[in-house]
């Protein structure tokens, strides 16, 4: 004869296939945790970065202790005042205990000290009046790309931010349409760029790579598509690449066939390339785009396939993008595009 199970085992059973049901799919979150991701918010290379990393220790190993704290309490209570099924009357009553009460007020507000004093401390010290001698950096959140202005430079770039290790960075963060947000986890942390002010953000980097950066508030269409990255390298390695960016392309480059196709399909009404006629402020400025390593918000590897499909159409790439589909011939493209590859 089979024996009914008793309703606490049938529950066993039943919250055990939810837990083996999840179980894959936690294991499977958590790995997204474990790969090298340069966005990792657990691994930082900056100042900022690894103070906002220690403020996030310090609060797990208050919640630790305080977990263990409560459960701890709440399983001696459960085992020490069980019911042995001999009680004849109900226990003592208790209403009320001031001291208790007076305690479990002031408590939650010694813990929330504990984690708001650092946090608010840091978040004033990371927009801090910058050094002299920190780097100028004049970020700009547009539809939908990063500008990045050096104004000690005297050069504009977009979507491809170097850095030098070791000196301090002032990002001024601004936007001229909606909000964006400036977000890389690993070096500059999160802050918003809001049209009519200026946010700052103050670090300085540690750890010479490639890392990299994504809008983080959303902006409409192709908010997911608006990605940047950050190159730390010596200070050597950043002057030269500073120097090249801020020289203007040879001026033999107006006479080239491809500048000429460049002028003819109107790019020039959008885009710039300092050392030519092309002034234009609308998107990107093209002035060495061919020594960046991606475009189109960085969603795209720079490269002749790439750079054709692109140009085909914009907005089959990066949806709402403001380039217009400027439905070019393939011979316009085939021109085109060694030509935007050649500025180095
Ligand atoms: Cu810009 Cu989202």
């Amino acid at each position: 004869m089979r024996i009914p199970r008793s309703p606490l085992a049938s529950r066993a059973a039943s919250a055990g296939r939810s837990i083996a049901a999840v179980l894959p799919w936690l294991g499977l979150a958590l790995l997204t945790g474990c790969n090298e991701s340069t966005m990792s918010t657990f691994e930082g290379h900056s100042d900022l970065t690894k103070s906002i990393l220690d403020i996030y220790g310090t609060i797990t190993w208050i919640d630790t202790a305080l977990f263990i704290l409560v459960q701890g309490v709440l399983i001696v209570a459960v085992i020490k005042f069980r019911a042995t099924g001999k009680e004849t009357e109900l226990p003592e009553q208790v209403h009320g205990n001031l001291p208790m009460e007076i305690g479990w007020t002031i408590a939650p507000v010694l813990i929330l000290m504990m984690i708001a004093i650092p946090t608010v401390s840091l978040i004033f010290d990371s927009q801090a009046q910058a050094k002299d001698g920190a780097l100028i950096v004049n970020a700009t959140g547009k539809q939908w790309w990063f500008q990045f202005g050096f104004p000690q430079y005297n050069f504009e770039t977009a979507n491809e931010l170097h850095i030098p290790l070791g000196r301090q960075v002032d990002i001024r963060l601004q936007s001229d349409n909606v909000i964006h947000a400036f977000w890389a986890p690993q070096i500059a942390a999160k802050r918003d760029m809001i049209p009519g002010r200026v946010n700052h953000i103050t670090f300085t980097a540690d750890k010479i790579g490639e890392y990299l950066g994504q809008c983080a508030e959303y902006c409409q269409d192709s908010h997911a598509l608006m990605k940047f990255r950050i190159e730390v390298e010596s200070s050597e390695d950043f002057e030269k690449w500073a120097k090249a960016q801020a020289t203007p392309q040879a001026d033999t480059v107006d006479d080239s066939e491809g500048y000429k196709a460049f002028q003819g399909a109107t790019c020039v009404a959008c885009h710039a390339i300092d050392g030519t006629n092309a002034q234009g402020h609308i998107g990107p400025s093209l002035t060495h785009v061919g020594s960046r390593k991606r475009f189109a918000a960085s969603v795209l590897e720079m490269n002749e396939a790439n750079l054709k499909l692109w140009l085909k159409d914009p907005s089959a790439v990066k949806p709402g993008c403001k380039m217009p589909n400027l439905k070019l011939t393939d011979e316009q493209i085939n021109t085109i595009v060694p030509f935007l590859q050649s500025l180095k």
